[in-house]
C-alpha cells in the first residue's frame, strides 16, 4: 500500500514536471517571428510602395506631342475637277435647283400664259364673235344653236315679237336686253343646278341637261327639272356690226316662271318628259 502510494506521488511529480516544462517553453516561443516570415519580410523591404508607382508613372506621362525628326512639306495642288467629278452633295444641289427652277418657271409661264390669254381675248373677256349676220346664220344653220366654244356660250335668236316682256323681265340687266335687242341671246354653258354643261335638245329644240333633267327653252328659261333659275347669260353688244360677248360679267338667269317667248317644247324630249 505504501509503496503504490509512493509510485503514485512520483507519477504525479513527473507529470506536474512535464507540464511546467511545456508551459516554460510556449512562453519563450510567443513573440518571436519564424525564420520563413523574416526572411519574407526581408525581400519586401525592398519593393517599390503604391504610392512610389503612382509618381513614377505620372512623371513618366506626357501630353507632348511626338513630332518626327523630319517633316517633308509639300505645295497643295488643287485636285482635278475631271478626276473628281460630281460629288453626291454636289448632285443632289444642283438636281433641287433645278427642279426648282423648272418648277418655278412652269408656273410662272402657266400664270402668264393665262393672263396672256384674258388680255388677248379668251373666256373672262370680251370676245369678238363675229359679224351679227353671219352669227344669225350659223344659228340657223345650226338647228336654231350656235356654240361658241371661246366663249363657252350658246348663241340663240331671240324673237322681234317678244321683246316688249323681255323689257320688263331683264328691266335690271341692261347689257342683256341690249343683246335682246340685237336678236341674239348669249347663255353660258353652265347649268345652273349643279354646273353640268347643257347640250341642246334637237326635237324639243330646248335646253335639256342630261344630268338631273332640268331643261330650259331656246332662251334660256327655265321650263323644268331642279334647276333654281334659267340658264345665266353675258351681256351682248354691236361694234361695227360684230357681236361682242362680255363673258367677264356672267349675269344670273331670270327666275323660275319666267316665260317671255311662251316657246314649248317643239318635239319629243331628249331628257325626261315633263314641263312645269
Ligand atoms: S346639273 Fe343640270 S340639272 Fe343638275
Amino acid at each position: 500500500m505504501n509503496s503504490t502510494l509512493i509510485i503514485a506521488l512520483a507519477a504525479l511529480v513527473v507529470l506536474a514536471g512535464v507540464v511546467v516544462l511545456t508551459a516554460a517553453r510556449r512562453r519563450e516561443t510567443t513573440g518571436v517571428l519564424s525564420r520563413e516570415t523574416r526572411s519574407r519580410d526581408e525581400s519586401a523591404a525592398h519593393t517599390v510602395s503604391g504610392k512610389e508607382f503612382e509618381r513614377a508613372a505620372t512623371a513618366a506621362r506626357s501630353t507632348a506631342l511626338a513630332v518626327p525628326k523630319t517633316v517633308a512639306v509639300t505645295a497643295w495642288v488643287p485636285p482635278d475637277p475631271e478626276v473628281i467629278g460630281v460629288s453626291r452633295r454636289q448632285f443632289f444641289n444642283r438636281a433641287t435647283i433645278t427642279l426648282m427652277t423648272a418648277g418655278i418657271g412652269g408656273f410662272g409661264a402657266a400664270s402668264l400664259g393665262f393672263l396672256w390669254k384674258g388680255a388677248e381675248g379668251g373666256f373672262g373677256s370680251k370676245i369678238n364673235a363675229g359679224k351679227i349676220d353671219d352669227i344669225i346664220a350659223g344659228i340657223r344653220s345650226n338647228n336654231g344653236f350656235l356654240y361658241l366654244p371661246e366663249a363657252r356660250a350658246w348663241v340663240t335668236e331671240y324673237p322681234k315679237e317678244s321683246l316688249a316682256k323681255a323689257e320688263v323681265i331683264y328691266a335690271s340687266q341692261a347689257p342683256v336686253f341690249a343683246g335682246m335687242s340685237s336678236g341674239i341671246v348669249a347663255l353660258y354653258q353652265k347649268c345652273p343646278h349643279l354646273g353640268c354643261r347643257v347640250p341642246t335638245c334637237a326635237t324639243s329644240q330646248w335646253f335639256e341637261c342630261p344630268c338631273h333633267g332640268s331643261q330650259f327653252n331656246r332662251v334660256g328659261e327655265k321650263k323644268g327639272g331642279p334647276a333654281p333659275r334659267g340658264m345665266d347669260r353675258f351681256a351682248v353688244s354691236l361694234n361695227n356690226g360684230n357681236i361682242v360677248i362680255d363673258t367677264g360679267t356672267i349675269f344670273g338667269g331670270p327666275s323660275i316662271g319666267t316665260n317671255t317667248t311662251g316657246q314649248e317644247a317643239e318635239g319629243p324630249h331628249c331628257v325626261g318628259g315633263e314641263s312645269h
